[in-house]
């Protein structure tokens, strides 16, 4: 039982820090937006606003303008710096760009790239013209990308050499797509561009960015975000990641994922942090070296990784001195409190559970380093954040009771819209609640803890994974019938993609078919989007009206109780 695992009290943490929030109840309590941001943003005359001016131009007029704003690390540790003075340069040369191209206000554009500087520099550059930027994985495959760019209408699409080729395979699908710009011809043009650019000035309520994210069915749906999210980025930057002047910063997210933006570009910029990107595979040693040698001392990863770390055990670290660590944060799934504790014996530091997601914009619930922690458990909501445990009605429940997970609307980083679909974003919201689509409970402390999801939404490493996306996938391939997709829980991976497949009486299952199958799903849709257990059965249960009822693979696979079959058709 979660209760019966000790409290670590602050002092158990052992800080060797003043935290930015030293009192939370005095911070939540006292939570005034209006003077929060005339005291950390930079706005225009009439209330205008633009997020990558505050997270870099306003730093370059101060003392941080030759600051290092990005170490930008790639697999073999080759290093790339930009102060942010350069990056105030590179960004608006790239707008520039982009308004040669035509690109204007309110334009999608797509970055399609892994993690190098391109990405942070142009992803900026494009908020500064007042055009929507976009992001994408580079894992996707052709499926996903003509998902994103169709639905979006992406007028261009920022890419490299090695991505190309699926941004063409996918183009005939891309009506509204003008231009593919590619990193290799671009960038050494650059210079060409003015580094000078009128910044645009937006309204509070003007979209910033989109993020497309998966639901139980349907195709992925596009979250707006405004550039008015900043604002709470930048306070919980400031308060959760607790970043300060002489802080070294590693957030570990791809910016293909909300984590990335919020934190590895926006809220933790617009805080004057110096900010490590690694491009690189995943490799302990590496990451531990990375600390070492740029001195992190703030870190924000997610849990597969921890539990990978933790996997890699001491021998991983060996002489690698971590003592500049202070405050370390996990995001994106549960974390299990036994990872947890063993960062405690093995950094000395216990790491910060966050709950947040694409559509919240910024972190919501949070264990704050001025607070005792209850491994296991997500923490407090953030000042400017009501958070709740609901009924189905949209009635708050009582503690120990499980609930929907809601946040009471309003808080400055709520995504605007579900692009083009307002039905779907009103399917959000029970009256004044946000329906997070995720179970919970609170505790007599007020501690929220995390029991699962309400849809069958996969997380696996941290990746958010429509289940009907990779059974869309599956039945692409030539003989497959149906498919029904789960998540099945993972020591490492939290879920991992598990597949049941019916086949045309025809083919043959064989251990062949499965390795063709999963190659076949990781370039029509994604690279992490692949089943790792596919099973061939003879048929999928379902419902009268011919719904695939994952719930029951899922109690199958599981060996739990299969529950309420009265809508079940025979199978
Ligand atoms: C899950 C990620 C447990 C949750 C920023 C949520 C978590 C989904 C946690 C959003 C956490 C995120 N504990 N589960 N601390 N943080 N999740 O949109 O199911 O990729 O609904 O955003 O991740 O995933 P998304």
């Amino acid at each position: 039982m979660k209760t019966s695992i000790p409290k670590i009290t602050v002092k158990d943490k052992q800080l060797k820090f003043k935290p930015n929030i030293s009192n939370y109840e005095a911070a939540y309590r006292d939570y005034n937006l209006n003077k929060l941001i005339k005291d950390n943003i930079s706005l225009f005359p009439e209330n205008k606003i633009n997020a990558a001016y505050n997270a870099v131009d306003r730093q370059v007029l101060g003392p941080r303008k030759n600051k290092i704003a990005i170490y930008h690390l790639d697999q073999d540790l080759n290093e790339i710096k930009l102060t942010f003075f350069e990056l105030y340069q590179l960004s608006n040369r790239f707008g520039n760009l982009l308004k040669s191209l035509g690109v204007g206000r309110g334009d999608r554009v797509f970055f399609f790239l892994p993690r190098i500087p391109e990405l942070f520099y142009g992803f900026l550059g494009t908020l500064k013209i007042g055009a929507v930027a976009g992001t994408m994985f580079s894992a996707f495959g052709v499926q996903a990308l003509i998902d994103r760019l169709a639905d979006s209408a992406a007028k261009v699409v920022i890419t490299n050499k090695e991505l190309l080729p699926r941004i063409k395979d996918a183009k005939i699908h891309l009506p509204d797509l003008e231009k593919i710009s590619v990193v290799e011809d671009f960038a050494p043009e650059l210079s060409k561009f003015s580094d000078e650019l009128h910044v645009s000035q937006m309204d509070m309520d003007d979209p910033a960015f989109m993020l497309y994210t998966s639901g139980t069915t349907g195709k992925p749906k596009g979250v707006v975000h405004t550039h008015r999210a900043i604002i709470q980025e930048h306070l919980t930057s400031n308060w959760v990641l607790d970043l300060k002047e002489d802080d070294t910063y590693w957030c570990t997210a791809d910016p293909g994922w909300v984590t990335g933006i919020a934190y590895e570009i926006l809220g933790s910029l617009s805080n004057g942090a110096s900010t490590v990107v690694y491009s690189g595979r995943f490799d302990p040693t590496i990451w531990y070296k990375i600390v070492e040698k740029y001195q992190v001392s703030v870190w924000y990863t997610a849990p597969t990784a921890i539990r990978m770390l933790q996997a890699a055990g001491k021998q991983a670290i060996g002489k690698t001195d971590l003592s500049s660590l202070r405050h370390i944060l996990s995001v994106g799934e549960p974390l299990n409190p036994e990872p947890l504790l063993w960062a405690k014996k093995t950094y000395g530091l216990v790491f910060h559970d966050t709950w947040w997601q694409t559509e919240t914009g910024s972190i919501m619930i949070a264990n704050f380093p001025c607070l005792p922690i209850k491994p296991g458990s997500m923490g407090y909501p953030v000042p400017g954040v009501t958070a709740a445990i609901v009924d189905d009605n949209g009635k708050p429940v009582k503690p120990m009771m499980e609930g929907n997970l809601a946040i009471k609307k309003g808080w400055p980083s709520m995504m605007k819209t579900i692009w083009r679909r307002p039905k779907k974003y009103e399917s959000y919201f029970i009256d004044d609640w946000y329906i997070s689509g995720d179970r919970a409970y609170m505790d007599y402390d007020s501690y929220f803890w995390f029991v699962g999801r309400a849809d069958d939404v996969i997380k696996t490493a941290g990746e958010r994974v429509g289940p009907f996306e990779v059974e869309s996938a599956l039945v692409a391939y030539p003989g497959v019938t149906e498919a029904g997709v789960i998540g099945k829980p993972d020591p490492i991976r939290g879920q991992i993609i598990k597949a049941f497949v019916t086949l045309n009486p025809e083919i043959k299952p064989s251990k062949a078919l499965v390795v063709k199958l999963q190659e076949f799903v990781k370039k029509y849709l994604a690279g992490h989007a692949y089943p790792k257990e596919i099973e061939f059965v003879k048929s999928l249960p379902k419902t009268r009206s011919g719904k695939i009822m994952r719930r029951m693979l899922r109690a199958k696979e599981l060996g739990l109780p299969i529950g309420d079959t009265s809508t079940l058709e025979e199978y």
